[in-house]
Order: C-alpha cells, then structure tokens, then sequence
C-alpha cells in the first residue's frame, strides 16, 4: 500500500511537472485552405493545414516561392480569410469574423514587421511608435511613455525626434519592432523582417527577435533565409501549399 502511494505520488509529481510546462496555445489552424480564383482557374494557396503554435515559440515559415508562405502569414494576421477550416486567434474563432472585428483583432492582438519597415516618413520615431495606439484611442501622456520605453527597448533612446530619413535600415527595422510591440501583441507576425538589410544591421535585429523570445514574446516569421531559421526554434516548411516538414530549423 505504501509501495502504490509512494508510486502515485511520483506519478502526480510527473504530471504535474508535465503542466507546468504546458502552454496556451495561440494559433490553431484546423484543416486550413486558402484557394484564389483568377478566372475560370482556381489555385490551393494553402490546402488543409492544420498545426498549433504555442504561447513563447517563436517559428519560422519557409519553403520555395508559391508554396503558400504570404497566404499563411495573410491569414495568421486576419488580413485574409481561410478558404475553408477554422483558425483560432487566442482562443477566439477568427474565421466567422467580419471585416472590422478583424481590423480591431489586428489592432490590438497582432504586431506586424514588414522587410520594408512601413514606416510614415512624417512621422518621428517616437510618433511612429504610438501610432497603433492612437487608433485605440489611448490617453497622450500615456502613449508618449509607453514608446518612449519601447524606443530605448529597442535602443533608440538617442532617435526619438529623428525621420524615418534620418535613420539607417536596421534602426529603421528597430521602430517598427517597438510600434509592433505597442499594444503588447499575443503574436509578433514578420515577413522577411532582416530582407533589406545588411548581414551587420540583420544580426542586430535577430539577437533584439531572440531577446524578445526570451522575454516570452511568441514570434511567427517567414523567411527564405536558413540562416534567419537558425534563430528561430521551430520551422514550419510548406510545400505547394502543405506543410511539409515541422520541427527544430536544420
Ligand atoms: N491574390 C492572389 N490571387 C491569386 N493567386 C494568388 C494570390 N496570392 C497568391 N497567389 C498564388 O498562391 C500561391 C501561393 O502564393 P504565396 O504568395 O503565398 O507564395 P509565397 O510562398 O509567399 O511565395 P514568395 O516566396 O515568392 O513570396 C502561388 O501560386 C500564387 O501565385
Ligand atoms: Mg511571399
């Protein structure tokens, strides 16, 4: 009897030790497709894909031109609709959504960092930055701290009043980084996000990605670059619009 106890409660214990690593899952995408129709021809962007990504991973999509890397991205992001199959966002059914429940998600759940920094060229560094939070209707004096934090998160302390122009690539990069993470975001979403910059700038930008996983920011990228991979901990490989593998980046 006492041999069963000891054993049960060695049992609990693993399971217990088990949970604690469990993590909520963020995207679920189940028997996912995306199919356009150009004309009478209709192309599988993205043909039943289901997969998990979890609270703290930080994942990159890959594979060859066409397999369907951008229609996943567009769809991870709510700026597209799956076809057919469900995603769920946090926990919440994004594909029965209509466009502005989705324009709000993408407001305040996603952060997006684009190869190309879309920044406004009007706008400073520390303007950029509240921008997602003016279109939330947040309070001056409390956007103005928040990315005065995240600019010297990012290491832009010095920049605060410089242009778009004024700034090199990577610190380019570097804002759109701190206007993604404004609204703390449940998933930093980046396409090609080193793609414009040289190798120097483009591993200062992975190390402060790598900083942020560490941190617990889930991070889904999409990149061509294996080296880029590397970084990441998980990588996702479509084939014509399949995942073809999924597992550590090679
Ligand atoms: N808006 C669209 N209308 C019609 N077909 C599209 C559209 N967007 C993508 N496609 C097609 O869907 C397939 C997947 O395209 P997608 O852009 O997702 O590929 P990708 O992996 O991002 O490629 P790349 O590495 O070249 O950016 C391709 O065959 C493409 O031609
Ligand atoms: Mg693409």
């Amino acid at each position: 009897m006492a041999n069963l106890r000891r054993h049960q409660r060695k049992f609990l214990h693993r399971k217990a030790g088990k949970l604690k690593f469990v993590r909520a899952a963020i995207v679920q995408f189940e028997n996912l497709s995306k199919t356009y129709q150009v004309g009478p021809n209709v192309i599988n962007a993205l043909r039943d894909v289901s997969l998990t990504i979890s609270e703290g991973e930080y994942v990159s999509i890959m594979g060859p031109s066409g397999c369907g890397k951008s229609s996943m991205l567009n769809v991870l992001g709510c700026l597209d609709r799956a076809s057919t199959g469900r995603y769920l966002l946090g926990g919440s059914d994004v594909s029965v959504m209509d466009d502005d429940s989705l324009s709000s998600i993408r407001g305040a759940r996603l952060g997006f960092i684009f190869q190309s920094y879309n920044l406004i060229q009007q706008l400073t560094v520390i303007e950029n930055i509240e921008v997602p939070l003016y279109y939330q209707g947040r309070g001056a004096t409390e956007s103005r701290e928040l990315a005065i934090e995240l600019a010297t998160l990012v290491g832009l302390q010095a920049r605060l009043d410089h242009k778009p122009f004024e700034l090199s690539g990577g610190q380019q990069q570097r804002v759109a980084i701190a206007r993604a993470l404004v609204n703390d975001p449940l998933v930093l979403l980046a396409d090609e996000p080193t793609g414009n910059l040289d190798s120097t700038s483009g591993t200062d930008i992975l190390k402060l990605f790598d900083d942020l996983n560490r941190q617990g920011k889930t991070i889904i990228m999409v990149t061509h670059d294996q080296n880029v991979a590397r970084h990441t901990k998980r990588a996702i490989r479509l084939r014509d619009g399949q995942v073809e593998s999924d597992g550590p980046p090679a």
